[in-house]
């Protein structure tokens, strides 16, 4: 049975997940385009062949009995009251990160998608980018033994991707900044790596480079995992060059007590346990963050969750944990204090 699919929120992540449906032709289409810009919603509906109705109405989406599915790319302030509704209707749904403006309203979505059993997954792409499974299977069999600390990096510069205005400059409309949109991803990824977070510090700052941005666009946090491992982060939205030498611009290494993977110019690691990897940093043949497979690869597991009753890897409820670590750092900086995570 072909899963039918409301699209809600045509901008640039939408288009992201335009592939995903592509190559799934024979298990899902799109029959409803949202945007509060119709011409966008007609733009997207035009790229599938135009058969898809258009509305500027989200909760028509919600309400047409022939969606089973929404998939919401929309701006962050929309994310709780869509996710709501959409429960209220038993929608199955697939959520832009992050999931929610704050934790308590994370809570909120994931107990109404509960009640109705429908399936709910976040769409943490990077969860689903091809290199991190092998990644965590070498970790989990001990190659670089036991992760003792591990470091993160992004560098961005927001007012050359959107434009001055655009809602992700905005506190009130994003939640937060470079932290919510952006460091969430690799926070994410640390936690499916090393398991889960007790305790953060954080730092962050405006620059003023990003006309108009209200809300923090330099970050620099620490964290402990429960493992005893230790994080440390830096992210920003202001960065006029991009001096990480990976595909993504991020950075990722992973110190352990038996060496290192790292993704400089490629994924590498040392190993003194394993053939191969005794003498030095060593390619390990992964391709290096093709960010347009990872959301084929994101869409395809959740029709498959949706069609075989699975849960997903990135659950709401898998979130809930990647949300509280995003909360912690904020009241870290708000206390000036090293915050324990909550648990959820
Ligand atoms: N996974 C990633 O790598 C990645 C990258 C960028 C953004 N994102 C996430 O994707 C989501 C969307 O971000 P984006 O970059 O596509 O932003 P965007 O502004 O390009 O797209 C959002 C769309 O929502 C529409 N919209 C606003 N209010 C609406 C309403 N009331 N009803 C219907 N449509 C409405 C806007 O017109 C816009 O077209 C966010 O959650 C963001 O954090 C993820």
């Amino acid at each position: 049975m072909t899963i039918r699919v409301g699209l809600i929120g045509c901008g640039l992540m939408a288009r992201a997940h335009l592939p995903g449906y592509e190559a799934s032709r024979n298990e899902a289409e799109i029959v409803m385009c949202c945007d509060n810009n119709l011409q966008l919603a007609r733009d997207t509906s035009a790229k599938l062949g135009g058969t898809a109705v258009v509305t500027t109405d989200w909760q028509s989406v919600i309400d047409n009995p022939q969606v089973d599915v929404v998939d919401v790319c929309a701006p962050h302030f929309l994310h709780a009251p869509i996710i709501l509704a959409a429960a209220k209707a038993g929608k199955h749904v697939l959520l832009e990160k992050p999931m929610a403006m704050n934790l308590a309203e994370a809570r909120e979505m994931v107990t109404a998608m509960d009640k109705v059993g429908k399936v709910f997954m976040v769409a943490q792409n990077q969860r689903y980018l091809p290199e991190h499974a092998p990644i965590k299977k070498w970790l989990d069999e001990g190659a670089i033994g036991r992760v003792i600390a591990a470091r993160i990096d992004g560098n961005q510069f927001l007012s050359k991707s959107y434009p001055e205005g655009h809602w992700l400059f905005s506190k009130k409309l994003a939640g937060g900044g470079v932290i919510r949109t952006t460091a969430i991803h690799k926070i994410d990824l640390m936690r499916s790596f090393l398991g889960d977070v007790r305790r953060v510090t954080a730092l962050y700052s405006t620059s003023g480079l990003n006309p108009g941005m209200d809300t923090e666009d330099i970050a620099a946090f620490a964290m402990e995992f429960e493992s005893g491992a230790i994080g440390e982060a830096f992210f920003t939205f202001a960065a006029y060059q991009n001096p990480i030498p990976t595909a993504s611009h991020e950075l990722v290494i992973l110190y352990g007590t038996k060496g290192m993977i790292n993704n400089i110019n490629g994924w590498h690691m040392h190993s003194t346990e394993v053939e191969g990897y005794k003498n030095g940093l060593t390619s390990m043949g992964l391709p290096n963050a093709d960010y347009g497979q990872s959301f084929v690869h994101e869409v395809k597991h959740f029709l498959d969750c949706v069609a075989n009753g699975k849960t997903p890897a990135t659950s709401g409820h898998d979130n809930l944990k990647t949300m509280a670590i995003i909360e912690a750092l904020y009241q870290s900086v708000e206390t000036g204090k090293t915050t324990l995570v909550e648990h959820t």
